[in-house]
């Protein structure tokens, strides 16, 4: 299933923003993966968040692998690529943040993301359950609404996996529902209750 849309869970965005922000802006190379993106509102609704809080050399400095399995053929690369979304995708996101990033499109009823946004976000297609990360030396890793639907076991090896492909001291975000499993638990340090946002143990 790959119901999704722009600014889902802000308190963890809000997370991001105040915790993981601040430790990476001034890397020289700002790489983050979304792992299991779907159609894009996600990988965006970050870059927006990352915009927001650089300057403008940082934000160049920014590379978000969005990646999903897209199994049904959704032709997801083609979706993010283009960056045109229903209202009822963007509706939740703050007005303020909806005015700068999106225009109105000629389709009626549909909203084109801005070119700034859409160039700091590339698309592949990945399966998780490869055990093979994208690339390494992350800054954050994303993994949302994804993983409940694997078997435990599962879960612990993808999570190890992105243990390893994150540099040391950076970070990790799931969905609020998702506990970290006792297995994988001394990896993370937890940084915020109720806040699924985890930093790799150095
Ligand atoms: C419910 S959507 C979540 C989208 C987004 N992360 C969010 O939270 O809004 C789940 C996504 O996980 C993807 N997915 C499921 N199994 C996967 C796998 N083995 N590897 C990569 N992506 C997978 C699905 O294709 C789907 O797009």
């Amino acid at each position: 299933m790959a119901f999704t849309f722009f600014f889902r869970d802000l308190p963890t965005l809000h997370a991001i923003r105040d915790y993981v922000i601040p430790e990476l802006k001034n890397n020289k190379y700002i790489n983050v993966w979304d792992a299991g993106c779907a159609m894009g509102p996600e990988p965006y609704s970050l870059a927006i968040i990352f915009k927001e809080s650089l300057g403008y050399y940082q934000f160049k400095r920014l590379k978000i692998y969005a990646t999903d399995l897209d199994e049904e053929s959704h032709d997801f690369g083609k979706i993010i690529a283009k960056g045109i979304y229903p209202e009822e995708t963007v509706k939740r996101i703050p007005k303020d943040i909806f005015k700068k990033y999106f225009s109105s499109n000629n389709k009626p009823g549909y909203f084109k993301i801005s070119d700034e946004i859409m160039q700091r976000v590339s698309f592949q297609k990945h399966n998780l359950r490869s055990l093979t990360p994208v690339r390494d030396n992350f800054g954050l890793i994303v993994c949302k609404n994804v993983l409940l639907h694997f078997p435990e076991d599962e879960r612990i090896k993808v999570i190890k996996m992105f243990y390893k492909a994150l540099s040391p001291g950076c970070f990790f975000a799931t969905e609020q529902t998702q506990k970290m499993p006792k297995e994988s638990a001394h990896l993370f340090k937890h940084i915020k209750q109720n806040i699924q946002l985890f930093q790799k143990t150095k």
